[in-house]
């Protein structure tokens, strides 16, 4: 085998509680992540040394700033005995800087697309700590579905998947600063008591989700701060039939969940923001 194709598909988030700020400056968080329908394509080619990144997309990084060259890096880290190198391609379709979980994504696929390719073992447990080097949600990314993310995002419990569902994915082309809004988060502090234990309780053991729950993300006064657009994108949301809309990760994607898929794609196709990207993608489980 000399190449191997793969699908790296992006996240959401379906709540985001910051618990606290961690001496190693990072927040303890509890989230509810679900991945989507909406993916990269990434193909990986043998040559004969190094590795090499190509993207679709003129404002990726194509060097060691890349998470898939870092987790490509990784990979021949601990392979020293293999002599030949890899050309990565990345067909980029999640927006960048998004709060889609982009670069991990395209990492988590490198790292285990490559052990597919020259034929070597690693279980899940420890590609997914290989990960954590590279981003707090790429651990989460090597299988993604329904799941509870704790710590910094890399601790992993898998839920059952919430089922399929139509959603409208949303993204200004304001890029987020993920530091950038964990920092102003800090500073507002507007934090208020919920119940995280109630939407894992209904999660694990009702087969519907009950969205009077309080599926909130604490990062929305911070990014609302930094990118406006998201309020505006929200209040266009407002006057449709979504049963549930947030800001995803530290934005400034915003989505909406719909009955149908029609109704989700009527939305889209009016969508009045000529600039955002507007998308229909669905929930999809575990990969
Ligand atoms: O881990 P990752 O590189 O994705 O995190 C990007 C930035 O987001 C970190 O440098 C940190 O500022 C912030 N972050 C955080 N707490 C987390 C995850 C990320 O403060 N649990």
């Amino acid at each position: 085998m000399r190449e191997i194709y793969l699908k790296a598909p992006a996240k959401i988030n379906l709540a985001l509680y910051i618990k606290g700020l961690r001496e190693d400056g990072y927040h303890e968080l509890q989230m509810i992540m679900q991945s989507i329908s909406l993916a990269d394509r990434i193909k990986l080619k043998k040559k004969s040394g190094g590795i090499v990144v190509k993207t679709s997309h003129v404002d990726l990084p194509t060097d060691e700033e890349n998470l898939a060259y870092q987790a490509a890096e990784i990979f021949f880290e601990d392979h020293p005995e293999i002599s030949e190198g890899v050309e990565i391609y990345i067909e980029k379709n999640i927006p960048i800087a998004a709060g889609l979980a982009g670069g991990s994504t395209d990492a988590a696929a490198v790292l285990n697309g490559l052990h597919l390719l020259f034929k070597k073992r690693m279980n899940y447990e420890s590609m997914r700590k290989r990960l954590e080097i590279i981003g707090s949600d790429a651990p989460y990314c090597l299988e993604g579905g329904t799941v509870y993310a704790s710590g910094k995002g890399e601790i992993i419990e898998e839920l059952p998947f919430i089922g399929e569902k139509y959603l409208v994915v949303v993204t200004p082309s304001f890029k987020i600063s993920t530091p950038k809004v964990y920092k102003l988060y800090d500073q507002l502090e507007k934090r208020y008591d919920s119940d995280f234990e109630a939407i894992l309780d209904n999660l694990k053991n009702d087969n519907k989700i009950n969205w009077n729950l309080d599926f909130k993300n604490d990062l929305k006064a911070a990014a609302e701060k930094i990118c406006p657009e998201i309020i505006e994108i929200k209040d266009i949301f407002k006057n449709t039939k979504a049963k549930f809309t947030m800001l995803s990760g530290s934005g400034p994607t915003v989505f909406s969940i719909y009955s149908t898929r029609k109704e989700a794609e009527k939305v889209a196709a009016k969508w009045p923001r000529k600039n955002d990207f507007v998308t229909v993608v669905k929930t999809i489980d575990k990969y």
